[in-house]
């Protein structure tokens, strides 16, 4: 079985005041069905912009990949890349999430960040690093 990463950045259309919720809902959906697929990875969400990164084999990963990209909850979706993998960078997240707020906007600020230099600015190697120093802040 071929391990496939994919990477993907997007505007993020969900509004302000129900954010919050409505990030708990896709997460706590993308874990249920992530976990059915044998798909790991991780989610990083500011208030603009959208970024994740899908684990599994490469029917699973397209599948979800397709799933994803009809959702009405982001718009203008950039595949950034999908590679062979050797090994599952997330292999205990069914999804992880990180969102930029006032505990984490210092670590997205390292790696470049900001809400003028969005996720969908950020090269792919710049978003899995940035994700892998999250997702080890929460293991
Ligand atoms: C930002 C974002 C991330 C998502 N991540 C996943 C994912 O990891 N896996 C998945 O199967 N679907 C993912 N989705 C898609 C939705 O979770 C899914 O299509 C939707 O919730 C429909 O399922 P439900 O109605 O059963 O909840 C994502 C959608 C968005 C907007």
């Amino acid at each position: 079985m071929s391990l496939m990463r994919l990477v993907y950045a997007s505007r993020s259309r969900l509004v302000e005041g129900h954010r919050a919720e409505e990030l708990q809902r896709i997460v706590t959906s993308a874990e249920r069905l992530n976990a059915r697929n044998r798909i790991t990875g991780f989610l990083l969400a500011t208030p603009g912009a959208f970024a994740q990164v899908l684990e599994g084999a490469q029917i699973d990963v397209a599948e979800t990949y397709g799933r994803i990209v009809t959702d009405l909850r982001h718009a203008n979706i950039r595949l950034l890349v999908e590679q062979p993998i050797v090994a599952r960078g997330f292999g205990q997240w069914s999804m992880g999430l990180a969102e930029r707020d006032e505990t984490t906007a210092f670590i997205f600020g390292l790696y470049g960040v900001t809400p003028e230099n969005d996720l969908i600015e950020q090269p792919v190697d710049t978003l899995l690093e940035l994700a892998g120093e999250l997702a080890r802040g929460r293991a």
